[in-house]
């Protein structure tokens, strides 16, 4: 039987929120969940050999929230022993699953092997998927960071963010999120190697590295994969991923490509209303944006030191579009430096 954790409580269809690095940080990720309700939320990729170095900075992309559960982790990289160790840091942390990447094309990330690069050494993705699993279960069953020999630095800082809390020692589910292909379209072989590790989900996004995100998504492949994950007889499921405009459009293509949901990006940006599929009205929506700003700032003074305020900055520009002025308060919030700049900017609107 195949271990499944929460993906096998969700009702499907599942429709979740697809990890986006640089925007779905800790306030992106709160704003979503308290705006519209995805069925699983996903964290930005991080690296487990920078982890296992002890790079204690790159924590910061598990800080989450109580309500954005069920909460995963996702991971990158090749090493199989840091992929061990960054796995029972996870489950030290309280999520509710990992899921590894195996479907980043950018440069730096394919270039050392992990990534996307993964779909052409399927053998070493199967060992990652085995190894997490198995720290998994190592640690439901009593393994701890120190006998892990995770780094001494990252101990004393997971220590600082669990603030006290002492999760269940349980088991959690280990899933792959990747691409059709690496060069060009193997999504059904590919598959099938994936499923010989029983990860818990599969979710395919439908282009190749080599397209990054240009083109359109491919989606009569992801039906043909989905059949492949749906024929293994395993209890797996496998979500669609790729230009999914609204909750209608993503409904429509599990209908008709037979996947068991899909994770939605790009759409979501600017719009954390997204999964409930209600607009607000202007003001709402300035209102929403001010207050992920506040947020930030409130998140970002305790994680990156307020000179990272600028980061905000893209966010608040996603929320200004389709309505009379939208184009000269998106330029004006490119300069904003602090929560009163961006109030200032948005009462002008108001
Ligand atoms: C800025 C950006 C960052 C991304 N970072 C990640 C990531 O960290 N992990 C991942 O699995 N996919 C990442 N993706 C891919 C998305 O999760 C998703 O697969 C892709 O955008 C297609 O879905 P969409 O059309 O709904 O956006 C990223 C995409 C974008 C645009």
């Amino acid at each position: 039987m195949v271990f499944r954790g929460f993906w096998e409580k969700l009702k499907k269809p599942i429709i979740g929120l697809s990890p986006m690095d640089g925007v779905t940080d800790a306030a992106y990720r709160y704003m979503v969940c308290k705006y519209s309700r995805p069925d699983v939320v996903i964290t930005e990729f991080t690296n487990v050999e920078g982890l296992a170095r002890g790079a204690v900075e790159m924590l910061k992309a598990f800080i989450y929230d109580e309500i954005e559960r069920p909460i995963v982790a996702q991971i990158f990289g090749v090493e199989p022993e840091s992929y061990y160790k960054c796995a029972v840091i996870l489950c030290e942390l309280g999520f509710d699953g990992i899921d590894i990447n195996m479907g980043c094309p950018c440069s730096n990330v394919a270039r050392q092997g992990s990534g996307a690069a993964l779909i052409k050494t399927p053998d070493l993705a199967k060992k990652l998927i085995r190894i997490t699993k198995k720290a998994v279960k190592d640690w439901s069953e009593g393994m701890t960071m120190e006998k892990a020999d995770v780094h001494t630095d990252i101990i004393s800082a997971v220590d600082g963010m669990k603030n006290g809390r002492i999760f269940e020692r349980r088991m959690i589910p280990v899933s792959v999120k990747t691409r059709i292909g690496y060069d060009n379209v193997v999504a059904e072989d590919w598959v099938a190697q994936l499923l010989e590790e029983e990860p818990a989900n599969l979710t395919m996004h439908g282009r190749t590295l080599k397209q990054l995100y240009m083109g359109r998504a491919d989606w009569e492949t992801l039906a043909k994969a989905a059949e492949v994950v749906h024929g293994s007889g395993l209890d797996i499921s496998f979500l669609g991923n790729g230009d999914v405009k609204s909750p209608e459009d993503a409904r429509k293509k599990i209908a008709d490509y037979g996947v068991d949901g899909v994770l939605v990006g790009r759409a979501t940006q600017g719009a954390p209303w997204f999964f409930d599929g209600k607009e607000p009205d202007l003001k709402q929506r300035l209102n929403i944006a001010l207050e992920h700003a506040t947020y930030f700032a409130k998140k970002s003074g305790n994680i990156f030191g307020n000179s990272h305020f600028f980061k905000i900055r893209k966010h608040l520009g996603w929320y200004c579009k389709g309505f009379d002025g939208a184009k000269e308060l998106r330029k004006n919030l490119m300069t904003v430096e602090n929560v009163e700049d961006v109030e200032r900017e948005l009462a002008k609107n108001f």
